[in-house]
């Protein structure tokens, strides 16, 4: 994340409740250098939901500096042309912005295709030759390859690209052609086999040629938590055991697996949700201030506060987490008729540091459920109840809580305690709410454009270190044992809340989740 000299007058923005000003703008960002981005896996469903669009939007933006050229590899035997319309009806559904037929045109004129198996040396061969005719028309040598692909073939194509000399073991500093891997997640799907795929991509990259990418790290609301908490003097005084009670991290979706049975009989919600996106956000949110905004410094305030996470013992696994799996999983196709994977999750997590001991953290993430619904909730402590005797009882009297809207409808609202108008004093809760949509009026940008760009440039602040995936398996490795050892998951209903279970995971601490509805627009 790099700071931003603001303009000497910053326009003002009006909106009912808050008054955005743009203290800096992303358009100035160091544009990338002209690059060769190679997808394997160019004809999947991550290129054409995902990655194709990224690449549009940012080109539309006109964030790309030109020549860059988009090589899809992947089996099969596709002209250039037959790829373009390939994945022209899918970025014509997910691209943020409409497709006039000149950009479209001009997008198709970026790609080129190479067929092939992954363990054919004439696949990389012909990606070489390709390669140096993107450099002949300007990028210079610089190249992104994006590993879209099952994990299982990532050595492979590493082995590969190293044999053919299109990868080479260095150090990314100015003056070198960018030479970059984006590896997609799930890494690995274990501790042992997380450290394995490490040590033999470390074979052949250094680390500051490795971007290991979730796609939540490029998320607007997710990058404004640091800003939040850092670039306000309010925040971070009470951002501690002495003024939080205890915070919430939610990730809720209302679809189920879409089609994806073996791949999530493989993964289940804790390899696909808590162990990157929420305990990334979770690190977020309880890091320690950085040294300043370069991608080690803040890589290593997230190390360190995943560090202090305490441990799971197989007690606490049995106490404090608990799994449901969504009524109807079972007879999705590619999935077991006595599946134990669960699609949904919640556990209770603390941090043994000096900012954080004793505010539990309570994490829950799962499919099916009522609402599409992130978000994260800071609970302050009460209030001594000696005036409010009356209202405490009656329960009207809520404490604080402070809420990070991710999605949708992102944005940040503030529960308060206010005095209700008339002669008496009796209070009501009120919420204060900044909404991104209103509050600056501009698009949110999705993750991975962001992601993409900060790859071609080289930055890799929001991508994962070899040391904090390596942490994150570590600290779910327990929970990943023990349920795949004993079964137990409960069912819960579709469209509800989840399971019981994870409500009285809170009661038991006399605390209640949030209601998982998304606040109307
Ligand atoms: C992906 C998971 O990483 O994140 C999916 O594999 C999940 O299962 C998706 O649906 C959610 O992403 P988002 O951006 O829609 O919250």
């Amino acid at each position: 994340m790099s700071r931003q000299r603001p303009p000497t007058q910053p326009p003002p923005m009006e909106h009912s409740s808050v008054v955005a000003e743009i203290l800096s703008d992303q358009t100035k960002r160091r544009r990338p250098e002209p690059t060769a981005i190679v997808i394997f896996g160019a004809t999947g469903d991550l290129t054409k939901r995902k990655l194709a669009p990224a690449l549009f939007n940012v080109m539309l933006d006109r964030a790309l500096t030109e020549p860059t050229q988009i090589i899809g590899v992947s089996r099969g035997d596709l002209g250039v042309q037959q790829f373009a319309a390939l994945l022209e009806p899918s970025v014509k559904e997910h691209s943020r912005q409409k497709v006039e037929i000149a950009a479209w045109d001009k997008f198709a004129g970026m790609l080129d295709f190479v067929g092939g198996e992954f363990a054919d040396d004439a696949t990389y061969e012909k990606l070489k030759a390709r390669l140096e005719v993107a450099k002949s028309k300007g990028t210079k040598g610089n190249r992104v390859f994006y590993l879209s692909t099952p994990p299982a073939v990532f050595p492979l194509i590493l082995e590969k690209l190293h044999k053919h000399g299109l990868i080479e073991r260095q150090q990314q500093r100015a003056g070198v052609p960018g030479c970059r891997v984006i590896v997609e997640k799930p890494f690995g799907r274990d501790l042992a086999s997380a450290r394995a795929l490490n040590e033999m991509i470390g074979q052949y990259l250094t680390e500051s040629q490795i971007y290991r990418i979730d796609h939540y790290l490029g998320k607007e609301t997710v990058q404004n938590i640091l800003v939040l908490r850092f670039g306000n003097s309010i925040f971070e005084p009470i951002w501690n055991r002495n003024h939080v009670d205890f915070v919430e991290i939610t990730a809720a979706e209302a679809i189920g697996i879409e089609g994806r049975g073996n791949f999530y009989e493989q993964t289940g919600v804790v390899r696909d949700i808590i162990q990157n996106h929420l305990l990334q956000v979770m690190s977020l949110v309880t890091m320690e201030v950085p040294a300043s905004f370069s991608a080690d410094d803040i890589r290593d305030e997230k190390s360190q506060v995943l560090r202090s996470v305490r441990n799971l013992t197989l007690s606490a696994v049995a106490n404090d987490c608990v799994r449901g799996q969504y009524r109807g999983y079972r007879e999705e196709p590619g999935v077991a008729a006595d599946s134990q994977t669960p699609t949904y999750a919640a556990m209770k997590l603390v941090i043994d540091s000096w900012r954080w001991q004793g505010v539990p953290f309570y994490l829950r993430a799962g499919k099916g459920l009522a609402e599409r619904l992130t978000e994260v909730s800071i609970h302050f402590k009460s209030v001594p109840l000696v005036l409010f005797k009356e209202e405490a009882a009656s329960s009207m009297l809520q404490p604080a809580v402070l809420t990070l809207r991710i999605q949708p409808h992102e944005g940040i609202s503030l529960r308060f305690v206010a005095k209700v108008p008339g002669e008496n004093i009796n209070v009501g809760n009120v919420h204060m709410t900044m909404s991104y949509a209103d509050a600056f009026k501009r698009p949110i940008s999705e993750a991975y454009e962001r992601l993409l760009l900060d790859c071609m440039r080289g930055d890799a602040t929001l991508f994962n270190r070899r040391d904090s995936v390596d942490r994150a398996w570590e600290l779910i490795q327990p929970v990943l044992q023990v349920w795949e050892a004993t079964p137990g998951v409960e069912i819960y209903e579709q469209g509800s809340a989840g399971p019981a279970s994870a409500d009285a995971l809170l009661r038991r601490d006399g605390r209640e989740w949030r209601l998982l509805t998304a606040p109307a627009k």
